[in-house]
């Protein structure tokens, strides 16, 4: 994981590399049950070089600890890219697909009973369709080893409040259910 990690931090596969200040490769829990995997790094991503480290990740913190009891120190977090899109923008399809291999051997290495998909492009990425997450969210997958568990994007529960987060707290209830029948406590660490 590390050398894969060294790999990235000298990426320059795409435009991205010319405007990140760090590639944000992933943290948490190294061989965890429980892997988070979001859309791009932000400003406070790109200028700490961690994932999730800004108002979205404030969210999803508090969220996964009322709903599944567990901390940064119990799952593994990354995203779709690893670097930021300029001004926030969404990442673009070439984007996603020159990065893709960091996340597949992420999650190849890292094996995890559970992978939650934040929006749209890790959930499309990963679960391979066109679909929406309004429209896909509300189950679970199966997926390589383990199952996937679709949910909004903190940033869509920023934005679209009570009924967003009400619907993101039952899918973490989801995600807590899909890690128990392995007998994983604590973010399933093995
Ligand atoms: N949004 C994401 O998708 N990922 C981050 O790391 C931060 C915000």
């Amino acid at each position: 994981m590390q050398a894969l990690a060294g790999d990235a931090a000298g990426c320059t596969r795409c435009r991205l590399a010319g405007t990140r200040t760090n590639v944000v490769f992933g943290m948490g829990r190294p061989r965890a049950g429980l892997v988070f995997v979001g859309e791009a790094p932000g400003e406070q991503e790109d200028l700490q070089g961690l994932p999730f480290v800004g108002r979205s990740g404030q969210l999803l913190d508090r969220l996964v600890l009322e709903e599944m009891g567990l901390t940064r120190e119990d799952f593994y977090i990354t995203n779709t890219v690893k670097c930021r899109p300029p001004g926030n923008r969404d990442p673009l399809p070439d984007e996603i697909e020159l990065c893709s291999p960091f996340l597949d051997r992420q999650l190849e290495w890292i094996d995890p009973s559970v992978v939650v998909t934040l929006g749209n492009f890790a959930t499309r990425l990963l679960l391979g369709t066109t679909e929406g997450i309004s429209r896909v969210r509300g189950r679970t997958y199966p997926y390589r080893n383990g199952r996937l568990v679709p949910t909004f994007h903190p940033s869509a529960a920023l934005r679209g409040g009570g009924q967003v987060v009400a619907q993101m707290r039952a899918d973490l209830v989801r995600a807590k259910e899909a890690l128990a029948p392995a007998g994983h406590a604590r973010g399933g660490q093995r």
